[in-house]
């Protein structure tokens, strides 16, 4: 089935717009359509970092606006005051082993902050919505299968619990009030701009400054990575392209064991396996995602272009040409966070 555009908007308002996802996305559609102002919502919360934005930043199609999504207000403020056509909503905590230790701040954000912003698209007149969800959701695979669109939603840790309320109140607002509102659920992102807790750019961080890399568990957890700028592609096909009310998996084809991907950042960086630390596993520690991507492929023309070694090389080589980015955000709260999550560990 093929689709005719149904949407083009000409000003999008993106949330997280300052985090990993949402800020390669903001430089995405800056460039990839002339026509579209953006609009990037963000409360800049640890994880947010106007630095990612630096080079769109006097751009005359983009506004930054410091508002946060827990504020009801603020969103709908922020969708009159800008002329606002769709939402794409990335605002989020999106830390797994944050959610362990403060799920408070998880359902406040990604549930509130999302029943939020749903209010203001339908006051706001019926803003298309697309939430970016996760394939979490689906809880956790054994070695074999994938996760489809009609998986049940099985939510293990407090953040994945948190996306899936967020996405099952899309829904209803779908399903009861006419929003037309997409939901899509990706697979594991990496690319430059991630923040260094994740398990990607945290391994590069330490394997460049010679200190132990640590894996939880036995190594042996597969996730199925997808490079960000392909994610970026698929958002906004699914924003114009998707059809309201349905549900889009998307994902990079790419599995690999937590060891594979430590063993191979070490080889590009030619660093020794002696770095690589085995250490006490994360609670509820999903054991294995991946994705079956066939309905965006099928229907919206989508697949990954950057195979998995590619984007590795280019991650690597973009944080190794943004040092003074890595040391800023490294040098602050980040010493106590890796003190208190890693210690002891
Ligand atoms: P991130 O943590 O890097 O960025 C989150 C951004 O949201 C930050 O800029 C932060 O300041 C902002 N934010 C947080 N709370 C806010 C609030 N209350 N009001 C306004 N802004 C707020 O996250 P990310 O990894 O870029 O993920 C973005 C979205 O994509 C999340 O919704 C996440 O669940 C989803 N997702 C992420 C991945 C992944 O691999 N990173 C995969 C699938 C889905
Ligand atoms: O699947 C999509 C999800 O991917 C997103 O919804 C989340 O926002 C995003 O954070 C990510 O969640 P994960 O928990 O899979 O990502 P993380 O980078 O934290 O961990 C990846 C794997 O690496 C996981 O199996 C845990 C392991 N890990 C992680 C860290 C931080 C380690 O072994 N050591 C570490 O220090």
């Amino acid at each position: 089935m093929t689709h005719e555009s149904i949407l083009q908007p000409r000003t999008v308002l993106v949330t997280g717009g300052a985090g990993f996802i949402g800020s390669n996305f903001v430089r995405y559609l800056l460039a990839a359509q002339p026509d579209v102002r953006v609009v990037n919502m963000d409360c800049l919360t640890y994880a947010g970092n106007l630095e990612n934005l630096a080079e769109v930043a006097d751009n005359s199609r983009y506004a930054f606006v410091r508002a946060d999504i827990r504020d009801p207000r603020a969103c709908v403020e922020v969708c009159q005051e800008n002329g606002v056509e769709a939402v794409v909503h990335f605002a989020a905590e999106s830390h797994v082993d944050r959610s362990i230790t403060g799920p408070a701040a998880f359902v406040e954000t990604n549930v509130g902050g999302t029943l939020n912003l749903l209010q203001a698209a339908r006051e706001c007149g019926n803003l298309r919505f697309l939430q970016v969800g996760t394939d979490e959701v689906y809880g956790s695979l054994g070695p074999t299968g994938l996760f489809t669109e009609t998986t049940p939603l099985d939510p293990h840790s407090p953040y994945s619990a948190s996306k899936a309320a967020a996405d099952h109140l899309v829904s209803a607002f779908g399903t009861t009030y006419g929003l037309p509102v997409v939901i899509t659920r990706c697979s594991n992102n990496y690319g430059p701009y991630q923040f260094p807790e994740k398990m990607i750019p945290l391994m590069i961080n330490n394997a460049r400054q010679n200190k132990p890399l640590p894996v939880y568990g036995d190594g042996s957890n597969v996730r199925d990575w997808l490079y960000v700028e392909d994610h970026c592609r698929a958002l906004w096909l699914a924003l114009t392209k998707g059809t309201p009310g349905r549900v889009y998996n998307i994902g990079g084809n790419s599995e690999r064991t937590n060891l594979e991907v430590v063993k191979a950042i070490l080889r590009h960086m030619g660093k020794p396996e002696s770095l690589i630390s085995f250490v006490k596993d994360r609670p509820g520690h999903d054991f294995r995602y991946a994705i079956d991507a066939s309905r965006i492929h099928r229907e919206l023309g989508w697949s990954p272009t950057v195979d998995f070694e590619t984007g590795l090389g280019r991650t690597i080589d973009w944080y190794l040409a943004h040092q003074p980015w890595l040391d800023h955000i490294v040098s602050g709260e980040y010493k106590k966070y890796y003190e208190a999550m890693y210690a002891g560990r």
